[in-house]
């Protein structure tokens, strides 16, 4: 079956690093069309807007998106994020926002004492509400009365569907839910947010339910990373939690995301969880192992789940033996762990075949 996926490279690191994955799923050997898309900062340059007004209408005709990162110091990020990747997150209502944390063999930590069997941890991140809305405005802007609000919105169907995913999720794992909650703090948001874990959780006997005040787990992230399962989030949390995930596997450069719409059609999203990381983006020292694990999670939403073992199978064995780039331990460029990972890919499938 023939595929039809788009690649956003964007800024920065992003062409880099997108590169290597899409030589990797090449080397699967599917049949994959791609889109390149040269939407972005140099785009905002051009034209004055990070996408073309039909971005829409251009995202419509595939299965997915293989993503770099967006962001360049010469464009307010306030500016390109909301013209772009959160754009795309809401409009789309990808409303899931998986990210997978499991310290891979090979890969450094800064956690003493700990190594792979210590980390397996599937966070789930609200992607399109909560902090994030962004619903909010400025007044009497340059006085010294100056203000700023932002409204953080919980809505109960938007809080209920990523719950729900959570414990859909933990049966399929190790049967564990955390939730990540303030409900101390906060009076209403959170609250609602605890209430309705509270009911969804009542539909799953066999999976074991915990709420947990978000600065208590950041804690026991670091202490007891074992005891966690799966993670369910609010946006903000989600976000700032999974950059502590990143750091306990290894950094930024090693962690995936897939932000999805699960039950539904439109095209799922799929980019590292690091930044187009400018300072150090056309150095060709990137590590591109975020983006092909991203792939990995591209490839089972198009409904190529042995691919996506292969080229996961292929990216373990590289981070075991290497090369590996200079924020794993290594002094390998971009494109030399890419070019292993691509060819550890072809002898897997001719071993296969
Ligand atoms: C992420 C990023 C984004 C976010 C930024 C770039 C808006 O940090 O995907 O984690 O905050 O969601
Ligand atoms: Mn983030």
């Amino acid at each position: 079956m023939s595929h039809r996926v788009a690649l956003l490279p964007g800024d920065g690191v992003g062409p880099e690093v997108i590169a290597e994955a899409r030589m990797a799923v090449d080397a699967l050997g599917l049949d994959i069309e791609w889109t390149e898309l040269p939407w972005g900062s140099a785009h905002w340059h051009e034209h004055g807007r990070m996408m073309p007004a039909d971005w829409r209408e251009t995202l419509d005709g595939h299965e997915a998106v293989l993503m770099g990162a967006v962001g360049d110091p010469s464009v307010p990020d306030h500016l390109s994020l909301w013209g772009l990747i959160l754009e795309i997150r809401q409009r789309l209502d990808l409303w899931a926002n998986l990210r997978p944390v499991r310290l891979l063999e090979g890969i450094p930590t800064p956690l003493a004492g700990r190594g792979p069997e210590d980390v397996d941890m599937l966070f789930l991140r609200e992607n399109t509400e909560g902090e994030y809305s962004g619903v909010g405005g400025r007044a009497h802007q340059g006085l010294p009365i100056e203000v700023g609000i932002e409204t953080s919105v919980f809505t109960r169907v938007g809080v209920e569907r990523v719950l729900r995913h959570a414990f859909e999720l933990a049966e399929g794992r190790r049967g564990i839910v955390t939730s990540a909650t303030k409900s101390n703090a906060s009076r209403f948001g959170y609250v609602l947010w605890d209430e309705v874990a509270e009911e969804v959780a009542a539909g799953f006997p066999d999976v074991r339910y915990e709420r947990v005040l978000v600065d208590a787990l950041a804690a026991r992230m670091v202490r007891d990373p074992g005891s966690l399962d799966v993670v369910v989030a609010s946006n903000l949390f989600g976000d700032i939690l999974t950059d502590l995930a990143a750091a306990i596997q290894g950094g930024m450069g090693m962690a995936a995301s897939a932000n999805v719409a699960p039950g539904s059609a439109v095209p799922g999203l799929f980019e590292p969880v690091h930044g187009s990381a400018p300072d150090i983006a056309g150095q060709g020292i990137g590590n591109p192992a975020g983006a092909i694990w991203s792939a990995t999670l591209l490839l089972e939403h198009i409904g190529e789940p042995e691919a996506a073992r292969a080229l996961m199978a292929a990216l373990e064995d590289v981070c075991r033996t290497g090369p590996r780039t200079r924020d794993v331990g290594g002094d390998a460029g971009t494109h030399e762990v890419g070019e292993a990972v691509a060819s550890r890919v072809a002898e897997l499938s001719a071993r296969a075949r």
